[in-house]
């Protein structure tokens, strides 16, 4: 008898991986899975119902029972683990084969897989996929990058499976080599800035005007019913309704303040910097990760460092409605940064990407998905090489309304001791980039002071030095 085989097969079968696979076979396909957590193999083999699936035991079984050429998805953990399972599978794998790393790699070890395994005829790409346990049974937002050949194979596959906006799968071919997991990593750059400004409202709304965990949930609730519509506006709602099961108390409350991170926040702000384009709202979010987990040391500077008391404000409404506004026109910002950084890089490394489509495909299934990216769509399909979403028709007027709002409730934090630092590098970030002068002439002369750096003048162009240690008269 001829053995059965699989149209794809998958490689991690933890929550992401699992889920995956149920959606997948929901759409008609059959997939083989296998992870090297054996459980998660029976797993798999016991909650199978109907599906077509099968769960594998051994790599060579795995690859065995797959159709040819193979696709193999990979949600494995990000780093070494992806270069060892396909070391493990390359020699049960033949010509033209094609992997599929659907997990957060970083993007330049994307572009070396790619490389090596094109010597061996085997294809390789990048996916992204974002959203958590739900979006992967449910459809997530996909983005893929690769070889166009290689893309064309399993698009079919990743439009059945995607998310849908408006009845358009939240799918699009993003560009050549590490195009997707790129902009998966600026997702996430985005999806730390958006988190920690929630976060910070939070803090401002709980210690400066004293709400209780069912007014914040009402109060997100509300706001998610208007221009701050999101997955995160929305969740956070939810989370301030959760009882706890081992208290009397709200989950919540709970909870230790030290948020840790797996490194794309990170990355995003490190590849920001080495294409010197800026990202603050994005930075500080991480550094604020940071500053989170140093529970310890915050204990003990609590008792040490002075501040002002906090004062209740009068006006609870008032505060409520300004930081509406400024939330709203700090996500503006932040989706701001993470495009000029995507338009960006494009540019240097050659994706050749498409803003309006990754605007298209973030507004169901991922984690950031939220109603201003209609807005961000329609500015991105208006003026599509702009240099930063800021200046368009769509947002120019929305954040000259919202910056007075900002301005408000940074000046309450300000007096009350409470810090908005992601707010306030929205705010800077807008004032400096609506600024036609910045000081910095006087770090240019500071350069050539110290270093004889040289400098560039307003009235001619070239490069000057001067020797500032002669004596004036
Ligand atoms: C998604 C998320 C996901 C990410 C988690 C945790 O799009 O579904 O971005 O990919 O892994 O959000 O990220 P951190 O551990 O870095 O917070």
């Amino acid at each position: 008898m001829r053995k059965k085989l699989y149209d794809y097969g998958m490689i991690g079968l933890g929550t992401m991986g699992r889920n995956l696979v149920y959606n997948i076979c929901d759409h008609g396909y059959t997939v083989a899975g296998f992870d090297k957590d054996l459980s998660k193999v029976e797993t798999l083999e016991q909650d199978k119902g109907n599906y077509d699936l099968c769960g594998t035991h051994s790599i060579k079984e795995f690859t065995d029972v797959l159709k040819k050429p193979r696709v193999i998805l990979l949600l494995v953990p990000a780093g070494s683990i992806v270069d060892s399972v396909i070391n493990k599978l390359k020699p049960g794998m033949s010509k033209d084969d094609l992997i599929i790393d659907c997990g957060n790699s970083h993007y330049t070890d994307t572009n070396l897989r790619i490389k090596k395994l094109e010597k061996e005829k085997i294809h390789f790409m990048g996916v992204g996929i974002s959203g958590g346990e739900f979006g992967a049974r449910n459809g997530p937002s996909i983005m893929p990058g690769g070889s166009k050949k290689a893309y064309a194979r399993v698009a079919p596959l990743f439009q059945a499976i995607s998310a849908k906006a408006n009845g358009e799968p939240c799918i699009a071919y993003l560009g050549p080599g590490s195009a997707g997991h790129y902009v998966k990593m600026v997702h996430n750059g985005i999806e730390y800035a958006f988190m920690q400004l929630i976060a910070e409202s939070y803090q401002l709304l709980k210690q400066a005007a004293g709400m209780s965990n069912d007014e914040l949930h009402d109060i997100f609730l509300k706001w998610n019913n208007g221009s701050l519509k999101s997955y995160l506006v929305s969740i956070t709602a939810d989370i301030f309704k959760q009882k706890d099961n081992l208290t009397e108390n709200c989950l919540i409350d709970m909870i230790l303040d030290s948020a840790h991170q797996k490194g794309t926040g990170a990355w995003t702000t490190e590849d920001a910097m080495a294409l010197q384009v800026p990202v603050p709202v994005i930075d500080v979010a991480v550094s604020m990760r940071n500053i989170s987990i140093l529970k310890e040391e915050r204990m003990v500077a609590q008792k040490q460092l002075h501040g002002p008391a906090i004062q209740i404000v009068i006006d609870k409404q008032e505060l409520v409605d300004s930081l509406e506004n400024a939330l709203y026109f700090s996500i503006i910002t932040v989706f701001s940064q993470g495009m000029a950084l995507l338009h960006n890089a494009s540019d240097a490394y050659h994706y050749d990407l498409n803003l309006e489509d990754i605007a298209r495909i973030w507004r169901e299934g991922c984690i950031i998905r939220a109603s201003v990216l209609d807005d961000i769509m329609a500015a991105v399909t208006e003026q599509p090489i702009l240099s930063n979403l800021m200046l368009s028709g769509v947002f120019k007027e929305k954040l000259a309304g919202l910056q007075e709002n900002a301005r408000k409730v940074i000046q309450t934090s300000i007096n009350a001791g409470i810090p908005l630092p992601a707010f306030n590098a929205s705010l800077s970030y807008y004032d400096s980039y609506r600024s036609g002068w910045l000081p910095d002439n006087l770090l240019q002369a500071q350069r050539d002071y110290f270093g004889a750096h040289t400098y560039e003048r307003t009235d001619r162009k070239g490069t000057f030095h001067t020797d500032w240690h002669q004596k004036q008269h």
